[in-house]
């Protein structure tokens, strides 16, 4: 029969047409065509009519067959595709767990900081509290109570920004004592207090505006300046070597007395001179004194009672000397290639 050679004809066709197909959508349409009621066979069996009764059977079930057969190969073909297509998502989505990782930069401590925080290790390790007070300060707090009243020729050795004739920025990390003392009314202390200061300097290689300082207080029954040498000499050694030496000169604070600077034999030379101490081997780091009179019964204790000594530490001063760090404006700038320097290596 020839319409049962043209069914055949047709699956013929359709398998050639479906080795050409290489996407869903085009499939689909194919599909369409073929099964659909324009189709290929809908069209051979329309002219079915003027068949025998006999031949219209056969053919009948001919075409079943054939587009049951159809229906499979495109079923069989979707399937083809769409495993063709999670295999090409897993190849392009492969992971190397061997590629090296990417690193994101991290930050460090800041070396003010981390020197702030070896000053702190090393005094509590003497027993010393961390204590903190505001950088906006009273010229109460900051100058009266510690021995400068105003109009007092000292208050020039610290060129102060105000804010208003009683609000500043502290100039000190002093006034820090006069807070503790108000709160410790009467009782021993024994404290150190890091801190940012402010003063009207314009900056250069050994000025900055904005310092830091780190003061101590100690106040007891038997405080002595052998203590003082003591404390300090310990705090040489941690911070710097073992083999430094101090010494301490006379010198003025108003809220000491007596008051002394103090040096530490010049790290470089080992105290023969060199340019870094200016030949003299020894190198300034901060002052102190015992705590004056004044300033002791301003805040509330009896001089007769109790008394001790204190200090203050220029932060930057330190760090300049540990690290050789030779302009204290690159603590302030942020250069990252400075910084980077001195971040602990993990
Ligand atoms: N406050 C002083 C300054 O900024 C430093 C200082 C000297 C602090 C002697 C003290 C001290 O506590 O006893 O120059």
């Amino acid at each position: 029969m020839k319409e049962i050679d043209e069914l055949n004809e047709v699956v013929k066709e359709a398998d050639e047409e479906l080795h050409k197909v290489n996407d869903l959508n085009d499939l689909q349409q194919k599909k369409a065509i073929y099964l659909g009621k324009k189709g290929p066979i809908a069209r051979i069996m329309a002219g079915m009519k003027s068949l025998t009764d006999e031949a219209k059977r056969e053919l009948g079930m001919a075409s079943n067959k054939v587009k049951d057969l159809l229906e499979n190969m495109f079923e069989k073909k979707k399937s083809d595709l769409e495993e063709a297509i999670v295999n090409q998502k897993l190849v392009n989505e492969t992971i190397d767990v061997t590629l090296p990782g990417v690193q994101f930069p991290a930050g460090g401590i800041h070396p003010l900081y981390q020197t702030v925080m070896e000053l702190e290790d090393l005094y509590i390790g003497m027993g010393y509290k961390v204590a903190e007070g505001p950088e906006i300060e009273t010229d109460e707090y900051c100058f009266e109570k510690l021995n400068l009243p105003k109009g007092h020729p000292a208050r020039d050795m610290q060129d102060t920004f105000y804010i208003n004739p009683e609000l500043l920025l502290r100039s000190q990390t002093s006034p820090v004592q006069v807070r503790t003392m108000l709160e410790s009314k009467g009782e021993p202390i024994k404290i150190i207090c890091p801190g940012k200061v402010y003063r009207r300097d314009s900056d250069d290689a050994t000025h900055s505006h904005q310092f830091m300082q780190c003061e101590g207080l100690v106040l007891g029954s038997d405080i002595t300046m052998a203590d003082l040498k003591g404390a300090l000499l310990e705090m040489a050694r941690k911070m710097f070597d073992k083999d430094r030496e101090i010494r301490l000169r006379p010198s003025f604070f108003p809220f000491t007395e007596p008051s002394v600077e103090v040096d530490v034999s010049c790290g470089m030379c080992g105290g023969k001179g060199c340019p870094t101490c200016k030949g003299t081997g020894w190198i300034e780091i901060l002052g102190a004194g015992m705590v004056n009179d004044n300033v002791l019964r301003m805040s509330g204790y009896d001089p007769e009672k109790i008394q001790g000594y204190a200090f203050g530490i220029g932060v930057e001063r330190i760090a300049m000397l540990k690290h050789r760090i030779d302009d204290i404006r690159n603590f302030y700038t942020n250069d990252i290639r400075f910084l980077n320097q001195f971040k602990e290596e993990k």
